[in-house]
């Protein structure tokens, strides 16, 4: 495949509100992230991944907005996000965006204009329906709502929501809506970012007749239906296509054949995806399962699109404390989860604190909690009766605010993140974890990313090179090969909290092979590898 600067990316995901309160107005800012600029281009990252801070009544963290065109207060102002984009680009970081288009905000004046008569210009904009025998035209579920249909008194029909009530979807099937939307993309990439990240983008087009699902609770009904890759490909066409820019779409629901579909080279419709076989499907962590995804997406993609790495985002848990072991060895699960993302094929995505092994956070109350899916969920529960405690307790593993408190920076009040009232409360361990301390370490996290992505830099077959599982089957033990011309990678894991003899019926000569990485410090180049006794979550890679 063509080398692309995309492709050799590593993208540093920035969730603003929680990153660095510059104010003290308690909410991360866009002049926080600035003022940090030079930490997150120590990491050597090449592109910075800024969630959504348009103008929003903030219901869903910013994912629902008012206004495409302006900046939320509480991030800042338009100057701030072009100083940002200019301090970025002078650091050779690269910047992109996130573009919210399955809907808008309820307050938004489209949606105002919207619902204020049937006859309205712009009713047609979102997707309004009759009532069918009084009731809601069908039985879906949203993501965050029993159902996806919202009454509204005023014109006596349903509009349709994927999420909250406040985030109605935009009718795609219209022309002046996705022309509209062009030209709001065409607004951002004059400006000069680099890209977007695609919210839930296989669910702009809807099914006909919106017909019932046999089975409400299992959402797939709301993605990938009939008219998505034409609305990709004109998206290209009329815009994406006059742009260097890397396109990172959020594709619930699909599997490689279907995945491929969204980012295959030659069909021009986006760069990369995230898809959810992980992080949705795989509560906890199964590494047999884990091997068949990877294995399964590679054979699909291998020469034909490009994949992505990622263990947790602001939607979901905190890596280490979802699939490590967030306790006795945080250090040491950190970089291990690390070298496998980092050495996986696709673009590695670091979500902020994850690079000194933040961890999952678990508060006392519903009330600690922010979080609209959760809050929803709880509310929705405890009506039908059930023991709000008990409800609480089953909705905490998987809280989004898991990973969406402040980044420890210190071992100082609010973590050193804002001299306000942060808008969510610190995780109670920052005086053990935060950013100072584990720079401050030998042995830092931090160091051991620096040290991958900097490999990334020199080493091509990280990117490109061909991968092999050779421990199909295994629960413990991962251990692949990545294969780019001359060049072949041994990658070794020693997935579990106990020591595991290293065994592979691959020949390697072991007075050639070279240690290029381990996250055990004492391992020496010498040391023999077959039959090696791996200590808890060790991670090595060698060059054969
Ligand atoms: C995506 C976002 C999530 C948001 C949802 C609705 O899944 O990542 O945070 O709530 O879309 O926009």
């Amino acid at each position: 495949m063509e080398r692309t600067w995309w492709k050799e990316a590593v993208v540093y995901q920035v969730y603003w509100r929680s990153f660095y309160d510059s104010d003290g107005d308690g909410y991360g800012d866009l002049r926080g992230v600035i003022e940090k600029l030079d930490y997150i281009k120590k990491l050597g990252v090449s592109v910075v991944w800024l969630n959504p801070f348009y103008e929003s009544p903030d219901r869903d963290n910013g994912y629902d907005i008012s206004d495409y065109y302006s900046v939320m207060e509480k991030a800042g102002t338009m100057e701030d996000f072009e100083k940002l984009l200019h301090e970025a680009h002078k650091r050779d970081l690269k910047v992109i965006m996130d573009l919210v288009v399955n809907h808008t905000s309820d307050q938004h004046d489209w949606f105002t204009q919207s619902k204020s008569s049937k006859e309205h210009p712009k009713r047609d904009w979102y997707i309004w329906r009759d009532p069918v025998d009084g009731k809601e035209p069908n039985n879906w579920r949203s993501y965050f709502t029993p159902s996806t249909w919202e009454f509204d008194e005023g014109t006596g029909q349903y509009y349709f929501h994927s999420f909250a009530v406040e985030q109605p979807d935009l009718n795609w099937e219209n022309k002046e809506v996705r022309e509209a939307i062009y030209e709001m993309m065409r607004f951002w990439l004059e400006k000069g970012i680099d890209g977007f990240r695609m919210d839930v983008i296989n669910l702009l087009a809807k099914v006909d007749g919106f017909p019932n699902a046999e089975n409400p609770d299992y959402t797939d009904y709301l993605a990938n239906n009939p008219g998505i890759h034409e609305y990709l490909k004109e998206m290209n066409e009329k815009v994406l296509s006059h742009y260097d820019v890397l396109t990172v779409g959020e594709i619930p629901f699909v599997t490689p054949e279907e995945g491929l579909k969204y980012v295959a080279e030659d069909r021009g419709e986006l760069k990369t995806l995230f898809h959810f076989e992980v992080a949705d499907d795989m509560p906890t962590w199964d590494m047999v399962r884990y091997k068949e995804i990877q294995e399964k997406w590679h054979e699909t993609f291998y020469g034909k699109g490009w994949n992505s790495q990622f263990l947790n985002n602001h939607d979901h848990t905190r890596q280490v404390t979802r699939y490590g072991n967030d306790n006795r060895y945080r250090k040491e699960s950190s970089k291990l989860l690390a070298t496998m993302i980092h050495t996986l094929p696709g673009i590695p995505y670091v979500f902020q604190g994850e690079e000194i092994g933040m961890t999952g956070v678990r508060f006392d109350s519903i009330e600690d909690y922010n979080d609209i899916a959760m809050k929803n969920k709880f509310r929705e529960e405890v009506e039908k009766g059930r023991n709000p405690v008990e409800v609480f307790e089953t909705l905490l593993p998987l809280s989004r605010d898991n990973s969406r408190t402040p980044i420890q920076w210190d071992e100082t009040e609010q973590a050193g993140f804002t001299e306000g009232e942060p808008w969510i409360k610190v995780n109670p361990n920052y005086k053990q974890i935060n950013v100072k301390r584990d720079l401050s370490e030998e042995d830092s996290i931090f160091g051991y990313y620096q040290e991958l992505i900097a490999l990334r830099k020199e080493h091509p077959v990280m990117i490109y090179g061909d991968y092999k599982d050779l421990s199909k089957g295994q629960q413990r033990l991962y251990v692949y090969t990545r294969e780019y011309g001359e060049s072949r990678w041994l990658i070794i894991l020693n997935y579990s909290d106990d020591h595991t003899i290293f065994h592979t019926d691959v020949a390697i000569d072991e007075n050639r092979k070279r240690l290029i990485l381990a996250n055990y410090r004492d391992v020496t180049e010498d040391d023999v590898l077959k039959g090696t006794s791996l200590r808890p979550h060790e991670a090595r890679i060698y060059e054969l």
